[in-house]
């Protein structure tokens, strides 16, 4: 299997992985055959990429860290709590110890998936249809936030505390209006003034829930701000920000900055780490991103990387401190032909060889 690219897949691949919509429901099954119409609609949709099955890579395994069922799971009542949240189903008299209970199993089913973890993984790539992205960003920041906890050797009730945290940190967005939230292009100064809004309003929607922690609602409150003072709402300082809050400040980022959005194209997971470290010990915590750092393969097995040779090539393996430089398998060639034998690379050697684009 292998990820690749909408805009250039030919046609009649076979899909090596279901596609998800919005709430984490199948919306075409691993195995179907994708017709040039379904990738016409899936494109409209704002799809991608697809990860397909492929001879030259059959031998790889998509490296998700989190079972399919698991992150179903979660997405679904991440999505349920999150909506019952913002409407006020939730009040001091009404079913008050839900969001806890109905989180906490699926938490720490996740915390012993991850626990569980040989080496660097993660392929966070799970395609599903943009719209959806509050509900499917929330759950990539909570497993990336839960890596760096574990690494950081947090127990398993800060563990749980910090997920609910994550999972629930951009409550307040649903009280913010779709056209300000999705407006492609600049935003004026009166409507990011609004935006930021959404850290107070999801404090206080968390904090009327009895059985929440402080320290999960202060995620909510406290995502946006950074250690150098910079951030918002309050513009507060160094270990003055909860250490919940440090570390999804910095997944939080990574996340968006990875993942398309209406307003602008994904960055490579290496510019994202580049422009995350330059921000460690300014604007994040660096102990927070070392310990991500040894967490995330950058470059997931399966992703298409193009090289600037010209040759089109896929991860085969991502070592835990080489995720940067991953080995990967060429498999075509300047002009896209496919090559007749493919042949494997470790990037950490070949370094006059970059990274210049990638599939996904
Ligand atoms: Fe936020």
């Amino acid at each position: 299997m292998r990820w690749v690219s909408l805009r250039t897949i030919q046609p009649n691949r076979v899909l090596a992985q279901s596609i998800f919509d919005e709430r984490g429901r199948v919306l075409l099954a691993r195995g179907m055959v994708l017709s040039s119409r379904m990738v016409e609609r899936l494109r409209r949709m704002g799809i991608g990429s697809v990860c397909i099955e492929d001879t030259s890579t059959d031998d790889l395994q998509t490296q998700g860290v989190v079972s399919p069922q698991t992150r179903q799971l979660v997405l679904d009542a991440t999505y349920r709590s999150l909506r019952e949240l913002a409407n006020g189903t939730y009040s001091r008299v009404v079913k008050p110890n839900r969001v806890k209970r109905q989180l906490r199993p699926l938490l720490s089913d996740v915390i012993g998936q991850l626990k569980a973890m040989d080496g660097a993984g993660e392929h966070l790539g799970t395609v599903y249809v943009s719209g959806g992205d509050l509900y499917h960003h929330s759950v990539n920041v909570t497993f990336f936030a839960l890596g760096v906890g574990i690494a950081m050797g947090l127990t398993e009730e800060q563990l749980i505390d910090l997920g609910i945290g994550t999972l629930l940190h951009d409550v307040g967005k649903l009280k913010i209006p779709e056209s300000i939230l999705k407006k492609p292009g600049r935003l004026t100064d009166e409507e990011f003034q609004y935006i930021k809004l959404h850290t107070s309003y999801g404090y206080e929607l968390l904090r009327a829930v009895p059985d929440l922690s402080t320290a999960s609602a202060m995620v909510a409150l406290q995502h946006h701000e950074r250690i150098n003072g910079s951030g918002y709402p309050k513009g507060l300082l160094g270990e003055g920000i909860h250490y919940f809050s440090r570390i999804t400040a910095v997944v939080d980022v990574y996340e968006a900055l990875t993942a398309n959005r209406v307003y602008r194209n994904a960055y490579l997971p290496h510019h994202a780490f580049e422009l995350l470290l330059g921000g460690g010990g300014t604007q994040f915590d660096p102990l927070v991103i070392e310990a991500f750092v040894s967490t995330i393969a950058i470059y997931p097995v399966g992703m298409t990387l193009l090289l600037s040779t010209g040759h089109r090539a896929v991860v085969v393996r991502s070592p835990q401190k080489q995720t940067q430089r991953p080995i990967v398998r060429v498999i075509e060639d300047a002009e896209g032909n496919p090559v007749p034998v493919p042949w494997e690379m470790d990037l950490s050697k070949e370094l006059t060889i970059e990274i210049v684009g990638r599939e996904s």
